[in-house]
């Protein structure tokens, strides 16, 4: 049975002082963990979390790329380079991507190309806004948002991890419930199914204030396959609480 992948999203937080406490405590704690881990950091933190969490099956990712493969391109973080820091995973169309730097669909499929040519596996996110869901349209934006990526990557679509993130969720304590969160689950399972016949290897994560008291119910629906962990994921305890209901 594949394993369930717990990743943290540290976004824009961290230092080098507080990223080696947390990654100590977390390596301190995860030795029983049944499910897989990552932590996907600040770039320029790639380095020394690389080397922190080195022996101890914690995965390092990124939460950004570049759509460009190299170039005059000021500022930008190509896939390559990920590569060659070991980065195991990257975040591509975070909503606060999609939201403050203006990602298209279409950029966020590019990026997940560009990730899975450098051998980095993207983990490309969807979901809806509240007004959207209020609106009746959540299946139809993350069909959308989904759409792009598979058009874009045909069969390397099951090399992909996905996660559900409603815009609405994200840091503000609302989480969807286990029932609205597989509903959604099976849906971008469907419609993955209906590209490729590995569709079930796909891990989908579900991602808006997964914490300690919520994740075991939430993670124990059929095609919910892990969490994408904001918040909780930079508090060592309440991480590893969310590892351990993972499976
Ligand atoms: P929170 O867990 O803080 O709601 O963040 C979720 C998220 O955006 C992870 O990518």
């Amino acid at each position: 049975m594949k394993k369930q992948l717990i990743a943290g999203n540290w976004k824009m937080n961290g230092s080098l002082v507080t990223n080696e406490a947390l990654v100590n405590a977390l390596a301190a704690g995860v030795g029983s963990a049944q499910c897989q881990i990552a932590v996907c950091v600040p770039s320029p933190y790639l380095a020394q979390v690389r080397g922190l969490v080195s022996g101890t099956g914690i995965d390092v990712g990124a939460q950004d790329v570049s759509v460009h493969e190299s170039g005059a391109y000021t500022g930008e973080v190509s896939a390559g380079m990920l590569r060659d820091f070991g980065v195991r995973y990257c975040l591509v169309g975070h909503s606060e991507r999609r939201q403050y730097h203006g990602e298209t669909d279409a950029v966020v499929a590019d990026k997940a190309q560009r990730a899975l040519a450098a051998g980095v596996t993207p983990i490309v996110c969807v979901g809806e806004t509240l007004a959207e869901r209020e609106t009746g349209r959540t299946e139809e934006v993350v069909k959308r948002q989904l759409a792009a990526v598979v058009h874009t990557n045909g069969h390397c679509i099951s090399e992909i991890v996905v996660a559900y993130e409603p815009v609405w969720a994200i840091g503000t304590g609302k989480t969807a419930s286990p029932e609205e969160a597989q509903q959604v689950h099976a849906v971008l399972r469907a419609q993955l199914r209906a590209a490729t016949p590995k569709a079930d290897r796909v891990l989908i994560l579900y991602g808006g204030s997964m914490n300690a008291a919520n994740a075991a119910q939430l993670l124990s629906q059929p095609d919910i396959d892990g969490g994408l962990v904001g918040g909780a994921s930079l508090k060592p305890a309440d991480f590893l609480s969310i590892i351990a209901a993972a499976h």
